[in-house]
């Protein structure tokens, strides 16, 4: 499983910074609430890797991953005392007139592929081992739509970070040994009204977008008279420095039912930069110069997650006790001494060992 230039590809659990793939799946779970139910969130921790390896050998080109996240309610359960800090559940802003909901999900499973029939397959072993002890909360197959496109019809995912910026970006630091290399995770779905949309002018939708519709090209963020997506959505402090966050977003659809919808997921190292975003696009910079896509799209769902490291999440399929121990080693000794830990924690932990 090796590329030309030595990395490997990846085929395993966790690894955030697997490129975008053609097909992908977005399924959150709510997980009933016995302590069997808990076990069996465990047994799927510890076996995933197994699950991903035992489709994804069969045709590598297919680049099978998958990421799990786990919720604020479920974190409390499986890992007692011990949850990132910065994690909770996802705030609801009541803007206006745009509205972003807050809807339930203990787990999410977000799967990458270039065959949908890979994606489709890990999702049906994976509901298949969790059994009874789930509720289906939210279940999106997404695709590739031409050259990365929304179904605005916008390229999406152009100013992604990439190589160090995004692990940067998109993975908790060494500042934060206990949580090192994991992710928190920002879901929303969104659906469009394409025949409104599609009523503005091209000139009218590259405004709202901030970039040239046909070649990509950024628009001059100073000659906006009503901010942007791309303004919005762009975060820097004082000192100027800029917050990147990654996103995967897909589009989705049925014509048929007349739905057409993008699925947004956002990883960032800090769920404040993802929330401040949000903040943005719904309220605005100024009051009522909120994002104007809101008014073509509306937000669905809306949860957050933490997706541990390979080491995080071996513990906590480990049991409750082997993750308050760890956590206390690692808080006290200031370092991780989970298993096979190499000491750049933040990027080698994601990646196969
Ligand atoms: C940029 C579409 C929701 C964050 C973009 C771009 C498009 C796009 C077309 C420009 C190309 C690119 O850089 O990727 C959409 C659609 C959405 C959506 C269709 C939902 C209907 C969100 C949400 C967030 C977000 C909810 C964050 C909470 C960003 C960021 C950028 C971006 C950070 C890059 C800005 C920059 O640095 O230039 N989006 N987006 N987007 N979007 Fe979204």
């Amino acid at each position: 499983s090796n590329r030309a230039d030595g990395t490997r590809v990846p085929i395993d659990a966790q690894s955030i910074d697997a490129p975008l793939t053609k097909a992908a799946v977005f399924l959150t779970l709510t997980v009933k609430p016995d302590l069997d139910d808990a076990d069996a969130v465990r047994d799927i921790l510890d076996g995933l890797d197994d699950l991903i390896k035992t489709i994804g050998f069969r045709d590598l080109a297919a680049r099978l991953t998958c990421v799990v996240g786990l919720g604020p309610g479920l974190w409390k359960r499986l890992s007692p005392g011990s949850a990132p800090a910065e994690l909770h559940p996802f705030v609801p802003i009541d803007g206006t007139p745009h509205r972003a909901p807050s809807t339930a999900g203990d787990l999410l499973f977000h799967i990458r592929a270039d065959r949908p029939d890979f994606c489709f397959e890990l999702e049906r072993l994976i509901l298949a081992t969790l059994g009874e002890h789930v509720r289906i909360e939210d279940e999106v197959q997404g695709f590739r739509y031409f050259d990365t496109r929304d179904l605005l019809g916008f390229v999406d995912g152009t100013a992604n970070p990439v190589a160090q910026e995004l692990d940067a970006a998109a993975l908790v630091g060494a500042d934060d040994p206990t949580w090192a290399g994991g992710s928190f995770i920002v879901v929303q779905k969104y659906l469009h009204d394409l025949t409104r949309w599609n009523d503005l002018t091209t000139d009218e939708q590259e405004a709202i977008i901030g970039r040239s519709k046909a070649d990509n090209i950024e628009r001059d963020s100073d000659a906006e008279e009503r901010p942007s997506h791309k303004t919005l959505a762009t975060i820097t402090d004082d000192d100027g420095n800029e917050y990147d966050i990654l996103r995967d977003n897909m589009p989705f659809g049925r014509p048929g039912a007349g739905e057409y919808g993008t699925y947004f997921i956002g990883y960032a190292g800090h769920l404040w930069v993802i929330e401040k975003m949000l903040q943005r696009m719904f309220l605005g910079e100024t009051p009522g110069q909120y994002d104007r896509i809101l008014d073509f799209s509306t937000a669905v769902t809306g949860a957050t997650f933490f997706a541990p490291s390979r080491q995080q999440m071996a513990l906590l399929a480990a049991g409750p006790a082997a993750a308050a121990m760890e956590n206390t080693a690692a808080s006290t000794d200031g370092s991780s001494s989970a298993p096979s830990s190499a000491p750049t924690l933040g990027i080698g932990s994601l990646k196969a060992p």
